[in-house]
């Protein structure tokens, strides 16, 4: 079935490069590894929410907006890369950043030189504070528009259905087989629901796998990737149905919580920029390429699987001061 169109502001450098990973396979004994490289997406550091951002400004342009809200933790790589995407398009750009203020370091940092306001909401509730900046743009007479967490709606969870597409055409290109499975960090389900829809859409015989990062595995897969997929299926008018036994994901890498790098983060970040030069981030890409690792070690991939891990950002976060400092340890 064809996709629907949906406006779209070009901000991404794509199609982003598919790499094969030979020295990281080797030094796992294990199968044969490859790297989509959405960390190289051109947009202030790159990362996954440039794709959805593509979508969310054509949206956002389409109703005349003139602030783009969001928000998220202090070191938020959706947060820079909205602040980012404002100042290519013109428009004022407000954060909603969880906590007190803390050091301008890694992501804090690019975001203040992108030009964006944060805005910190102490004690105080991140959607009711994102509501009342909402409403005094609205008092400024600004038309704001509200960007989701994590870009992850319909509009932007497209994006990842679009970048199946773009892998596809890798694929064809270069003359490869389909991949076993791809492996990626999963928090808000924007990325993991639309790699589940394109997949779906182009019947490929790969199963997408997300390595949850911050929640149990059934309130991911359940309660936001089933849905959002649904939604987004519909939105680009797929007639694909989707059931829980779709939808997979592993959450037995949690560790000490979100943000919180452990040992098996820091193993993953060190093998990844020691055998390819590829660097990983300590909240997002550490944890999944963890999963990844611990996954090719118990067995549960096979040596003789195809695997692409699917590089979504997130490297101004290692100059956040405590993860530096964990990192050097
Ligand atoms: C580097 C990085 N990887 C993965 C994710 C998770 O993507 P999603 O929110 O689409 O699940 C995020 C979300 O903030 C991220 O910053």
């Amino acid at each position: 079935m064809q996709t629907k169109p949906i406006v779209r502001v070009r901000l991404a450098h794509l199609p982003t490069p598919l790499e094969a990973m030979p020295r990281l396979s080797a030094a796992l004994g294990g199968p044969e590894l490859w790297i989509k490289r959405d960390d190289q997406t051109g947009l202030a550091g790159g990362g996954n929410k440039t794709r959805k951002l593509e979508y969310l400004l054509g949206a956002a342009q389409a109703e005349g907006a003139q602030t783009l809200i969001t928000g998220g933790a202090p070191q938020s790589n959706h947060c820079r890369q909205t602040a980012a995407a404002a100042a290519r398009t013109g428009l004022r750009c407000v954060l909603v950043l969880a906590g007190n203020p803390v050091e301008p370091t890694g992501n804090i940092l690019l975001d203040r030189l992108l030009g964006a306001e944060i805005v910190w909401t102490g004690d105080a509730n991140r959607d009711e504070t994102m509501q009342r900046v909402f409403e005094r743009e609205q008092a400024a007479g600004r038309k704001p528009y509200l960007i989701p967490y994590g870009g992850s709606s319909p509009v932007g969870a497209g994006a990842y259905a679009a970048a199946v597409e773009e892998l596809a055409g890798q694929l064809v290109a270069r003359n490869l087989p389909p991949f076993n499975r791809i492996i990626f960090a999963s928090s808000s389900g924007g990325t993991h629901s639309g790699l589940a829809v394109g997949i779906r859409a182009l019947n490929m015989p790969t199963q997408v796998l997300g390595i949850s990062i911050d929640k149990p595995e059934v309130t991911l897969t359940d309660d936001i990737v089933l849905q959002l997929a649904r939604q987004t299926a519909r939105r680009l008018g797929h007639s694909l149905h989707f059931a829980t036994v779709d939808i997979h994901a592993d959450a037995n890498y949690l560790g000490g919580g979100y943000g919180v790098m452990g040992q098996p983060e820091k193993e993953a970040i060190h093998l990844f920029a020691r055998h390819e030069g590829i660097l990983l981030d300590p909240v997002y890409t550490g944890r999944a390429a963890a999963g990844l690792i611990d996954l090719i070690r118990r067995g549960v991939i096979a040596a003789n699987e195809r695997i692409l891990f699917w590089h979504t950002g997130g490297m101004p976060a290692l100059f956040a001061p405590q993860y530096t400092a964990a990192l050097m340890a």
